[in-house]
């Protein structure tokens, strides 16, 4: 079973609304719409908050203001020249008069109205249950008349009381009588709130267009901002589906969405460095797999037919020493089987080295060489030797490419050149690190030359590597050197 790809994990994922096909679909709410809806139901309770808010202070503002003698003072002589009239009148026919005109003036007084800057008009009956009562006495200070009033009920409880006295004079400044004036009133806070909310809930109309107005203005704005973001996102999810993890989301808008876009990007390098390694691990454990059945089965046969081989040679021998000299017709065949035989087992012996893994990667580069070097003396009877480099580590990947370098320039030197000598060194000029493989062998002019399937891939991972390049330096006879570089400091994955 081989893991999963990206699609099919995606294909298997359920989808949504599979199950609940039969379930009546609604059109899907657009984000604008939903913060349109959340925008407008916040500002319309925001307005009528804020409503009651001001207008509660407003009108404890006016109370303060308005409960004054002076307040009072100016209503009693608005109404005045009514009571003056009455009792400048006869005496026997003054009575109804006066006491029509005292009930006037309390009525008046009771709903104590001051003209406001904010709203025109302010009555003392909105935050107070007032109680006001007017006395008139004559001359001589007989009482001629009262009336008294309450705005709700039994009036306020602990009222404050104003108490004021009206000197009544006749246009010729003749005195007639006085009035006095007894005021009690108190704020009522809970009176002043929900007077406040009836009028915040009877401009309703007026609140919800507002709102709605203002919502959708919100609403479509950070619709756009978040949307326009995630389209972004989108884009470089689709090419992850795709499996290209180099892309990454950039926005930096600096909130949430910025820091969620990060741990995408986070999450898109550590699926790429486990599909690496996932990837890694399978290569390293179908060429061990190779190695493995090559070893145990080609191997195996070809030194079953070598030995067969012999057995022929032997045969041939004793029979052509029988029959006379040995110049038999089959001796050049035999000999030319043999050396196939030791040929075909030469080269599998290095297809076999070739597969091998690379070894232990914390070590650094030359100490992973050295077994692998010391692999292909024993096996071929030549000198490898390994100088600099101590220490040079190139990250993981690149130290499988300069490893499988390795082994295929000494390979070819063994196997082209016919090699005695190899010489493997590390050394460094400026920012960059060179490799060089060199031989003693019969060289070769690579201008010429055919590249074969080695070459092609010392190339192709020289250039795997952060600006690297490789190049064999050769002549016919000379011997031929193999050199790669690549720059140093950019290690890779
Ligand atoms: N070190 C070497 N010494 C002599 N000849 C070489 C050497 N390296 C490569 N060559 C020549 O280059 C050719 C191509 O090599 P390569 O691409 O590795 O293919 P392959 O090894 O599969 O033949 C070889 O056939 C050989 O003629
Ligand atoms: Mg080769």
């Amino acid at each position: 079973m081989g893991a999963a790809t990206l699609d099919q994990i995606w294909a298997e994922a359920p989808t949504e609304g599979a199950a609940g096909a039969k379930r009546l679909r609604l059109p899907p709410a657009k984000l604008w719409l939903r913060l349109w809806a959340a925008y407008a139901a916040l500002c319309f309770a925001g307005i009528s908050a804020l409503m009651i808010a001001s207008g509660t202070l407003i009108d404890a503002q006016n109370y303060f203001a308005s409960y004054t003698e002076r307040t009072i003072a100016d209503r009693f002589e608005a109404h005045a020249p009514l009571l003056r009239a009455a009792i400048a009148l006869p005496e026997a026919e003054r009575s109804h008069s006066v006491e029509a005109a005292a009930a006037t003036i309390a009525a008046n007084l009771l709903d104590l109205q001051v003209t406001t800057d904010l709203n025109g008009r302010f009555l003392l009956t909105a935050v107070s249950d007032p109680r006001v009562r007017v006395e008139v006495y004559g001359l001589s200070g007989e009482m001629l008349t009262q009336a008294a009033y309450t705005a709700g009920g039994e009036g306020a409880a602990n009222p404050r009381r104003i108490r004021a006295v009206f000197p009544i004079a006749a246009t010729d400044g003749r005195a007639l009588g006085e009035a006095r004036v007894d005021y009690a009133a108190r704020y009522d806070f809970w009176k002043n709130v929900t007077g406040k909310a009836a009028w915040a809930v009877a401009m309703w109309p007026i609140t919800a267009i507002t709102s709605i107005v203002i919502g959708l203005t919100c609403g479509v704005v950070s619709a756009r901002y978040v949307t326009s973001r995630l389209r972004r996102v989108d884009a470089v999810a689709a090419r992850w589906r795709m499996g290209d993890f180099s892309k990454r989301i950039s926005l930096a808008s600096g909130d949430e969405l910025e820091a969620h876009a990060e741990r995408l990007n986070e999450m898109a390098r550590e699926l790429q460095t486990h599909l690496d390694l996932k990837q890694a691990v399978a290569v390293a454990d179908e060429r061990n797999r190779i190695a493995r059945d090559l070893h145990d089965t080609v191997k195996q046969k070809l030194f079953a037919l070598g030995l067969q081989i012999a057995a022929i040679d032997a045969k041939a021998r004793s029979i052509s020493k029988a029959d006379g000299p040995r110049d038999d017709v089959f001796g050049d065949n035999i000999a030319e089987a043999e050396a196939i035989t030791r040929e075909a087992q030469r080269d599998l012996v290095e297809i076999i080295t070739q597969l091998r893994p690379t070894g232990e990667n914390n070590a650094d580069l030359p100490a992973r060489i050295a077994p692998i070097a010391d692999d292909y003396m024993r096996r071929f009877d030549v000198a490898i030797s390994v100088s600099g480099g101590d220490g040079l580590k190139a990250g993981p990947r690149a130290e499988v490419n300069l490893i499988r370098i390795i082994q295929e320039a000494i390979a070819n030197a063994i196997r082209h050149g016919g090699a005695r000598n190899i010489r493997i060194a590390f050394d460094r000029t400026g920012p960059r690190r060179r490799l060089t493989v060199a031989d003693d062998g019969a060289g070769f002019d690579p201008q010429t030359i055919k590249k074969g399937l080695g070459i092609q891939s010392i190339e192709h991972r020289a250039g795997e590597l952060p600006a690297g390049r490789a190049a064999y330096a050769s002549r016919a006879g000379a011997g031929a050197t193999l050199n790669v570089s690549w720059r140093e400091g950019l290690a890779d994955d």
